[in-house]
């Protein structure tokens, strides 16, 4: 895509997320949009032939330290003559009450295919096309933005799907478009209005920017993480740079969503679905906006304003 290309119009509810082919394990990534109801998560793979165990959470956030909660830990065990899963949740660092299911139909040296499937009160989890286990959630499902596989495991693929292919809009994956890129802002911005991107930082990163310019191209307001120093900041038309202060939440090859909320006088911004603060716009300015310009080391998936 060259600069200043146009996306395609995107549907409001688009939150597919391509699949992953065979990613390096230890593998964290963001889940576009979070988990909800009617949400399904699939994994496909082979349990090498010395498995010990290995582990699938869906987490709250992806930060190392402090360790994130996991709302659902789902843990098969291989290391006893019966493998078995044992599932849980890590809430402010802790194990809560461990629930074990034997009976695994996943052995040392098999492929598989696990599927999760998010309901409003339970997780379902079928294995080779049986079910397996349900688990009810103890954390808010809400809460979970961020899938983790670790230990003995070699993965072939992780597909994020939806109950129903035509709840969202979309049956197919979407195609990824290298930055920069440009988005019309016919109206400029008004209170309750959102600007969405998601994306994916690409390898080596140096900047990721979202810049909201008006007719004469001036930047009242730009949003910018600088990957060398690792901060986030508010930038001024005039090139003042308002430090934001929150975990940076970019990292190479995992995906992002930002999210702005335009409200009177300023924007809210919330990365990964974790609100971040606002900044203040003069309300004219916002209203005088016509364009949404994202440059930087990003694969963009979807705009949408
Ligand atoms: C612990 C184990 C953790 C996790 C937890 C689940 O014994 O060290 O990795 O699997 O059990 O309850």
């Amino acid at each position: 895509m060259s600069p200043g290309e146009k996306l395609d119009p995107i549907p409001d509810s688009f939150i597919l997320q391509p699949p992953v082919f065979h990613p390096v394990v230890p593998y964290v990534t963001t889940i576009f949009g979070g988990l909800h109801a009617g949400k399904m998560v699939m994994l496909q793979g082979v349990v090498p032939l010395d498995a010990h165990r290995f582990q699938v959470d869906f987490q709250c956030g992806c930060s190392l330290c402090p360790r994130p909660d996991i709302a659902f830990h789902f843990n098969p065990r291989f290391h006893t003559t019966k493998p078995h899963v044992i599932c849980n949740t890590l809430h402010g660092g802790r194990w809560q009450r461990e629930a074990r299911w034997p009976h695994l139909a996943l052995w040392r040296g098999s492929s598989f295919l696990i599927l999760f499937l998010f309901g409003n009160e339970e997780v379902k989890v079928s294995v080779n096309g049986q079910h397996f286990l349900h688990f009810r959630y103890r954390l808010p499902l809400s809460h979970v933005d961020s899938l983790g596989i670790f230990g003995d495991i070699l993965v072939e693929a992780v597909g994020f799907l939806n109950i129903s292919p035509f709840v969202e809009g979309s049956r197919e994956y979407p195609v990824g478009h290298e930055a920069p890129c440009s988005h019309a802002l016919p109206q400029g911005l008004w209170p309750g209005q959102v600007i969405i991107v998601r994306g994916l930082v690409l390898q080596e990163p140096k900047h990721f920017t979202v810049s909201l310019r008006d007719q004469a191209a001036h930047a009242p307001v730009t949003f910018r993480a600088s990957f060398a120093d690792g901060t986030l900041a508010w930038i001024s038309r005039w090139g003042q740079k308002k430090l934001i202060s929150a975990p940076f939440l970019f990292y190479p090859q995992r995906f992002f969503e930002v999210l702005l909320l335009c409200q009177e006088g300023g924007l809210k911004l919330a990365l990964n679905g974790q609100g971040l603060g606002a900044t203040s716009v003069n309300q004219q300015a916002l209203e005088q906006l016509r364009e949404l310009r994202i440059s930087g080391s990003v694969q963009l998936y979807c705009v949408h304003s």
